[in-house]
């Protein structure tokens, strides 16, 4: 799946306007605050429903207007495709696929799979465990898109059993009652770890290698951390029933792949609480990277990759390395950047270069500097 154009409508800072992307990388370049990561998370938004910006997609229509739009064309080896997302503050959001409305665009097989960096992003690594587990599971999805049934088998039998500990805990009902649901959480529970154990063991060499490609030292390396010990189903319903009276005391369920973890860690230690601000850059880049290769050897597409402004910093060998990277394996990728001195090679062939001025998208205007 190749994302051909894609063309939006009142958002944010743009009334209208469409780009074409290229089959390899694309460069969106221009000053600041012109609309270059607007353009990126229109683009986010029209292949997922969702902003990678904000929860709030009211931000995402242009002031003083009601409604904004964004279509995006696809191309695969099927023929093409056409998703729109449109969305009108009050209104639930519409989603369609070649002209066929649906609830969620991020279930549609015949979507294009992206993958995002921003600066915002480095949450990923220095944030909460939450942030991780949501992110894996993601990855999960698009690696096995009929896995996601685990992840919600899963969470509904948590919710259940977090409805039965609130009414043990109001005196309502008998751990009795809790057997049947437990038994079903720790199926749920168990394919889970097994998928997220699958996913991380696959990514670690590539992780690695994409660290050492990009100038990250000492060893870095991902690894699931589950929370939970069991091996199987009984083994989990053990270790539940020991800490049942703990859990009836807080209300909740407080053990269980729903505080589970993945420690991106380099010498050993996790760059979550040890590494720099650049480190942990590297490795959050390096983390999407792999990821991607992984999906693209093993899915029929590689995800499109949305990298902001990620040029400015790093260094001159590093961002030869990401182009390098960004190449292999065939993907699409789009970077932002105010500088087109910042991105190697950004004059070969089968680059495409759109400037954003004056909320308009300009296809490749730039000529090649005399005797660079
Ligand atoms: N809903 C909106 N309506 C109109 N303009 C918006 C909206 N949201 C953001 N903007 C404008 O978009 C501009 C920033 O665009 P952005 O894409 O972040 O710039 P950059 O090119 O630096 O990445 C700001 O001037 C901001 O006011
Ligand atoms: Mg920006």
């Amino acid at each position: 799946m190749r994302v051909v154009s894609v063309s939006v409508r009142n958002f944010r800072s743009y009334e209208a306007a469409a780009a074409p992307l290229g089959g390899g990388l694309t460069v969106l370049w221009g000053p600041n605050g012109v609309g270059k990561t607007n353009l990126l998370e229109a683009i986010y938004f029209g292949c997922t429903g969702r902003s990678c910006r904000t929860g709030n997609d009211r931000e995402l229509v242009r002031f003083g207007e009601q409604t904004t739009r964004v279509e995006v064309a696809a191309q695969d080896d099927l023929g093409p495709h056409r998703l729109t997302v449109g969305f009108t503050p009050g209104d639930p959001k519409r989603m369609t696929v070649d002209g066929a409305q649906v609830e969620r665009l991020l279930d549609v097989p015949q979507r294009p799979l992206v993958s995002v960096f921003l600066p915002d992003r480095l949450e990923l690594i220095k944030g909460v465990p939450a942030l991780r587990r949501a992110h894996l599971d993601q990855f999960v999805t698009a690696l096995w898109p009929a896995r996601a049934a685990t992840r919600r088998a899963y969470a509904q039998a948590l919710a259940q059993r977090n409805a039965l500990i609130a009414r043990l805990r109001a005196g309502t009902t008998t751990p009795a009652a809790l057997d049947a649901w437990d038994r079903q959480l720790a199926a749920a529970a168990l394919a889970l770890m097994a998928d997220r154990r699958e996913a991380v063991e696959i990514t670690r060499d590539s992780f690695s290698d994409v660290c050492r490609r990009l100038g990250l030292d000492g060893a870095p390396e991902i690894t699931y951390r589950p929370r939970s010990r069991a091996t199987t189903p009984d083994h989990l319903i053990d270790e539940l029933r020991d800490r049942l009276p703990a859990d009836v005391e807080r209300g909740f369920t407080d053990h269980g792949p729903h505080r589970d973890d993945i420690a991106i860690t380099r010498e050993g230690r996790p760059l979550r609480t040890y590494g720099s601000q650049g480190q942990q850059r590297l490795a959050l880049l390096a983390l999407l990277l792999a990821e991607r290769r992984v999906i693209g050897t093993r899915r029929p597409a590689v995800p499109l990759m949305l990298l902001d402004d990620v040029m400015s910093e790093l260094d001159r060998e590093r961002r030869a390395a990401l182009v390098e990277l960004l190449a292999e394996g065939g993907g699409q990728a789009l970077i932002t950047t105010t500088d087109l001195d910042h991105i190697p090679g950004v004059f070969a062939a089968g680059v495409a270069r759109i400037a954003v001025a004056d909320g308009q998208l300009v296809e490749d205007v730039t000529p090649e500097p005399v005797g660079s």
